[in-house]
């Protein structure tokens, strides 16, 4: 397929690398058309070394081709990524002052845009109306993700990550799409279509009917991740250990379509199991403890005054995410966990994240510090998210809202780029 990839001018640029990587792999021919200010995030070598062709912003170099015609009229798919606030403004407006907008003006083909921008610019009136005109007028423009932005800031206005905006543009080239999808993603819903299972808590052993052996994990990252699964598209089942009050009392109002209420880790371990068989994604955010009492009387354990007490003989659990991780139980599963780290004499928080991570198994792992005002019970969190080699993949910081976010961008990309394969098939 011939591509136009338009690029302006904006930090996210750096992500429309990816995107002209990505595009190229699949044995797509990819024109670069950047903005004057795009050339000033990302010069004109790298697109065109990425790309084996000229890019430039300039209608008045290469003239006897007529370039500002000919890009246009000869594309079969113009993607621009990152769509900036004034971008869409000038092609809402039909401007013609660049090489990217005359693009757009000569284009028949397919056009879909990523707009990525500040919430206050995306939220503008301005903003609102150029993006119903440009709709209005035929193009698909991909609502931005929701995430972290520029600075420490968050909320909608991310660029989406280079794997799913490929899988857009593609089914709308191709023509493939059904109409559902490019309104998922106009939505937002990245998640559509996906079945998901959170774990959420902490699980309580019990030493007697009265008493167990728990941890402090309040559950709200578990549930915050289930929430925006479920803003974003997918059928969320949530398994839930002992949340606390607060936390529970989100869920009721979440929409969940499953809630699966667990105490011990046996049943946090059937309950996941379960819905794992037929999930596209399992998220381990519970606590799961890792020991549990040899045996639990039945009855009340009494102190016997003059003698001291009884030591509790404790016997492994199962490790649930290792399990899933390694067995594998659909195929295609992204199996995420977490750990909730505090750095010793040993290593770092992200020494023994990444550490885990190789051990467990598991495709992600979001590796968070405890102590010191983050992690339990707060809503602040501050995570690193590893693949199970232990690589880097994102870091996220903020509520725990913004963090789930964030992880679900990770995820999402994993997910696209699992079901991708079928799209390109397809194109070719
Ligand atoms: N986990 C699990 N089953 C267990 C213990 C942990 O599924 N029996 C999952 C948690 O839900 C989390 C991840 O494994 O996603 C990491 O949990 P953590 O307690 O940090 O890992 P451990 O293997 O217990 O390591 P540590 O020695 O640090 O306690």
């Amino acid at each position: 397929m011939r591509i136009v990839l338009g690029v302006s001018g904006g930090v996210a640029a750096y992500k429309a690398v990816l995107l002209l990587r990505l595009l190229r792999e699949q044995g797509h021919r990819v024109r670069v058309v950047p903005t004057a200010s795009a050339l000033r995030f990302v010069g004109a070598p790298t697109w065109e070394a990425l790309s084996g062709e000229p890019a430039t912003d300039q209608v008045f170099e290469d003239v006897e081709h007529v370039p500002h015609v000919a890009l246009g009229q000869g594309a079969d798919l113009v993607v621009v990524a990152p769509a900036t606030a004034d971008l869409l403004a000038r092609a809402a407006s039909g401007r013609a002052d660049d090489l990217l907008t005359s693009t757009l003006l000569t284009a028949r083909c397919p056009v879909v845009m990523a707009p990525a921008m500040h919430t206050e610019m995306w939220e503008h009136p301005a903003t609102r109306a150029n993006v119903a005109t440009l709709r209005e007028r035929g193009a698909h423009v991909i609502e931005p993700a929701s995430g972290r932005l520029t600075g420490a800031d968050t909320g909608p206005g991310r660029l989406p990550e280079p794997e799913e905006i490929a899988r857009v543009a593609l089914a709308v080239a191709e023509g493939s799409d059904d109409g559902s999808r490019d309104e998922d993603a106009a939505a937002g819903r990245d998640l559509a279509g996906r079945r998901v299972v959170v774990s959420a808590g902490g699980t309580r052993e019990p030493i007697d009917p009265v008493r167990f052996i728990g941890n402090r994990s309040s559950g709200r990252q578990g549930v915050e991740l289930a929430r925006v699964a479920r803003a974003r598209g997918a059928h969320v089942t949530l398994v839930a250990a002992n949340l606390a009050p607060d936390v529970a009392a989100l869920v009721e109002d979440a929409g969940l379509d499953d809630v699966v209420a667990v105490e011990t880790t046996a049943q946090l371990r059937e309950a996941v199991r379960a819905a794992a068989a037929t999930a596209d994604v399992v998220v381990m955010a519970a606590a799961v403890a890792d020991f549990r009492p040899a045996h639990a009387p039945g009855a009340k354990i009494k102190k016997v005054p003059g003698r001291g007490p009884e030591p509790i003989a404790l016997v492994e659990n199962p490790d649930v995410l290792a399990e899933l991780a390694h067995e594998r139980l659909r195929a295609g599963q992204v199996v995420v966990g977490f750990a909730a780290e505090t750095g010793d004499a040993d290593g770092s928080v992200l020494d023994h994240g990444r550490a885990k991570a190789r051990r467990k198994g598991a495709d992600l792992l979001v590796v968070n510090a405890v102590g010191e005002g983050l992690g339990f019970g707060v809503d602040a969190n501050d995570v690193t998210v590893v693949d199970g080699s232990g690589e880097v993949v994102a870091t996220a910081g903020g509520t725990k809202r913004a963090v789930a976010d964030a992880v679900w961008d990770v995820v999402a990309g994993r997910v696209a780029a699992g079901s991708l394969g079928g799209a390109v098939a397809r194109a070719e």
